[in-house]
């Protein structure tokens, strides 16, 4: 309520509209100051929120998404393994679609490919949710274009010019501010579930010697320091819209314009690396399933993602 607030809300209102009494609003008033929510008691008008703490609880996060939301059902851990393997034993156990864990720190947070994704404490974002789109298993791959199109959102609503790299990584200044790791259990022609685990870069500034030519975070990038919370709701409000229109059609018809005009490939030379063949090719952007089109000797190629990696003629991008 003081969140939507635009002027002091009084202890009266608070109390009639939350049916509690004065001594328990003055309580949880104290709690979030002990947050860091910085709360002022203006006399005889009420209470006003003047700054949010960096935090990214389940109440921060439920109270900044809309009362709508698909993602309603919110889990926080300070502490966890990896939040996608969290998601997954929700989803084992019933959870509904929309399902969302988010943690402030991974121990064994997962990358593509078997690799690990480093995850330190109050540093980014990394979170988990899950979906049960009624769509055969051999289209779950689009959703992670899907999901790079919400991140691209988020990423430029703090005034970053970044771009998509094909399938989903999201890049500004040729580096990786994100990535996203979508996993699914499934029958032959039906999905259980789908598991899909995002991490965004947001204050790191160093980065493991491996990785710090072609990592950034939205700091970095932009030369600010960005709520994490406002970043993380505002992936998930995009991902619904694109996730609803994604639902449409059961492809990527409808947003397929978009996605290409964001794409960092789009009409670029690209290497196109496979096993241990490495191809040249022009890139023409992504048909309706998400593969990407490439002209190579000569000849039309539709790559499709998970079993090549493409990049840049000069680098990664
Ligand atoms: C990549 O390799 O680019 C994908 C990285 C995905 C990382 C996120 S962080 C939240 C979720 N939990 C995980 O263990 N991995 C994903």
């Amino acid at each position: 309520m003081l969140r939507n607030a635009d002027s002091a809300v009084s202890g009266q209102e608070l109390c009639t509209k939350l049916g509690v009494s004065r001594t328990a609003v003055w309580k949880v008033i104290n709690q979030l100051k002990e947050e860091g929510y910085e709360i002022e008691a203006v006399s005889g008008r009420g209470y006003m929120i003047k700054s949010y703490p960096d935090t990214i609880t389940a109440e921060e996060i439920g109270s900044m998404l809309a009362e709508d939301s698909m993602f309603s059902n919110i889990s926080y851990y300070p502490v966890t393994g990896s939040t996608n393997d969290q998601a997954k034993l929700l989803a084992e156990d019933q959870a509904p679609e929309g399902t969302l864990v988010v943690a402030d720190c991974q121990k064994s947070g997962k990358g593509r490919r078997g690799r690990q994704w480093i995850s330190p404490a109050g540093e980014n974002v990394y979170f988990s949710f899950v979906l049960r789109p009624q769509i055969d298993p051999s289209g779950a791959s689009m959703l992670t274009l899907v999901a790079a199109m919400a991140v691209l959102d988020a990423v430029k609503n703090q005034g970053i010019d970044a771009k998509i790299k094909w399938p989903n990584d999201i890049v500004a200044d040729g580096r990786k501010l994100c990535g996203i790791l979508t996993e699914m259990s499934s029958q032959m022609t039906c999905v259980n579930y789908i598991v899909q685990g995002i991490g965004i870069n947001i204050h790191q500034k160093t980065f493991d010697a491996q990785i710090a030519d072609m990592a950034s975070s939205l700091d970095l990038a932009s030369q600010k320091s960005i709520k994490r919370s406002e970043v993380l709701t505002d992936v998930l409000t995009a991902f619904e819209i694109y996730y609803k229109m994604f639902l449409r059609t059961g492809d990527l018809s409808l947003l397929t314009d978009e996605y290409n005009e964001n794409l960092v490939n789009m009409g670029r030379q690209i290497r196109i690396i496979e096993k241990d063949t490495e191809r040249i090719g022009l890139s023409s952007g992504i048909d309706r399933y998400g593969r990407l089109i490439a002209e190579i000797d000569g000849h039309t190629e539709y790559i499709v993602s998970g079993e090549v990696s493409v990049r840049g003629v000069y680098g990664y991008v």
